[in-house]
């Protein structure tokens, strides 16, 4: 049978005091719902999303993905939630019902509760709770099997005390739905549709209803509000930190490490603390990362070191490398091997040849240097007339004088030497010294300016 996922994200997530749909928000880097859409993906299911608060907010945040839309004018319950997707539904499939508020559910526990699916049974993923307020109640017979799930407010007082709750999480085969869902009323303390009530109906059926509970209870929590967002977040945290720590990176404080993307890393890696991780980044071996560094998209090579409070995005940084304190690199910077990227200096499609040095105080874009440049402090690559982006290149062994202003586009040949402070706007000869600056002069005659009386 094929598999089909639908995804509940209708609610109106009012309690999140936000203009952005609540499915929408962050953790770890990545939307609730996008968490459980790369689940349903990786399962090869085909994924149906109902929709309604917020409906175009959701719709455009997954418009490039294969995902079907399906609208739920008003939110009259689960049940009626799942009814909305009948139509779209292939005749002979597996179900899987999640929520696009439940984003920790792992893969494997759906494939679980899939493979318990055929046409006498369905699975339900259900979890012991200390304190089950809120929930739905499972109820089960003198044979322990499932019977029915009652709701919180239309349970009764001996219902209440049962610990076994409903994570709304569950299989079913769609003829199954399209047997059952139609017959759902809305006789309850909230007169909405409930989901839940199609377990009474499958045991009245004699299908039986197989239960499995996640190694974890943050599997199956759902966020209603920041508090709960946050809760989750630190969990996450924690999940996404031990996992690098078990690839041997060196944590000094695990805690003071955000992960939001996807990092791997070599041997003997340090990470010291307030460090944030976003995107991809991979790190190779022997590199040491400084406090409160933000590193996004970044590929770093062996050997190198990021001193502390240095930003770095989209860049790729070669072997034994050695780049701030303080420094920024932005987007399409490439630090070959042994290149030095020193404090104050910001780096913008920029590639800096092996042993290159930028040691102080600089602003370099668009620009190709070759191998063992020097460029001295305060130099600015003038790359933008206001209108258009023109290149600056440096040769190997160049020297460039402090303060440079090289006005693209221009070339500073092989070892060419500037002069400090001067103004380059045509190109620099190989191997010679080019002053582009006035001449100094003293003038002898120079009056002090007196006060005027
Ligand atoms: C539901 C379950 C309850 C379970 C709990 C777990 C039912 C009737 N109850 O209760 O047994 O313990 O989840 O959290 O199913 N939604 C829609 N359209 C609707 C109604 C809801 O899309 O018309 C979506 C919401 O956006 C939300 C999810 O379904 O993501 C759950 O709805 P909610 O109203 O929060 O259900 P609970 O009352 O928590
Ligand atoms: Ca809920």
């Amino acid at each position: 049978m094929n598999t089909e996922v639908v995804i509940l994200a209708a609610g109106k997530g009012s309690r999140m005091k936000s203009t952005k749909a609540k499915v929408l928000h962050p953790l770890a880097g990545k939307s609730l719902l996008s968490y459980v859409v790369d689940n349903a993906t990786d399962l090869n299911a085909d994924v149906h999303i109902v929709v309604g608060h917020q409906a175009d907010q959701v719709k455009d945040a997954f418009a490039n993905q294969n995902i079907q839309f399906v609208e739920q004018q008003q939110q009259n319950g689960t049940g009626h939630a799942v009814a909305q997707c009948l139509d779209a539904l292939k005749q002979d499939s597996k179900v899987l019902i999640l929520y696009g508020d439940v984003p920790l559910c792992k893969k494997q526990t759906m494939q679980k509760l899939l493979d318990l699916v055929d046409d006498d049974h369905m699975g339900l993923l259900t979890v012991t709770l200390d304190d089950a307020t809120g929930y739905g109640r499972i109820v089960r017979n003198d044979n322990n099997c499932v019977i029915a799930i009652v709701e919180q407010k239309d349970a009764s007082e001996s219902e209440l005390l049962i610990k076994e709750a409903n994570t709304g999480i569950m299989a079913v085969t769609s003829a199954q739905l399209r047997s059952w869902l139609p017959k759902l009323n809305n006789q309850n303390a909230q007169g909405e549709y409930y989901l839940t009530d199609i377990i009474a109906l499958a045991v009245s059926e004699g299908v039986s209803v197989d239960t499995i509970e996640p190694a974890t209870v943050e599997e199956t929590m759902g966020i209603n509000d920041k508090l709960q967002l946050a809760y989750l977040e630190r969990w996450q945290q924690t999940q996404l930190t031990n996992e690098l720590m078990r690839q041997g990176a060196t944590l000094f404080d695990p805690s003071r490490v955000d992960i939001r993307g996807e990092v791997s890393v070599g041997q003997d890696v340090e990470i010291d603390v307030n460090v944030i991780f976003n995107g991809i980044v991979n790190i190779g071996n022997n590199v040491s990362i400084g406090a409160n560094c933000i590193l996004t998209d970044v590929d770093i090579k062996d050997g190198t070191i990021i001193e502390p409070n240095c930003v770095l995005h989209d860049a790729k940084i070669g072997e034994q490398c050695i780049v701030g304190p303080f420094a920024r690199i932005r987007p399409g910077t490439e630090l070959s091997n042994k290149a030095k990227i020193g404090n104050f200096v910001e780096t913008k499609k920029a590639k800096i040849g092996e042993g290159s040095k930028v040691n102080h105080l600089s602003y370099i874009g668009d620009c190709e240097m070759g191998a063992g440049a020097n460029v001295g402090a305060g130099t600015i690559t003038c790359n933008y007339d206001g209108v258009n982006k023109f290149k600056t290149l440096i040769g190997d062994g160049a020297f460039v004088g402090s303060n440079s202003t090289l006005i693209a586009p221009v070339k500073i040949e092989e070892g060419a030497f500037i002069g400090a402070g001067s103004v380059i706007s045509k190109d620099a000869p190989k191997d010679q010294l080019t002053l582009a600056r006035t001449k100094q002069r003293s003038i002898s005659s120079w009056q002090k300016p007196a006060k005027k009386s």
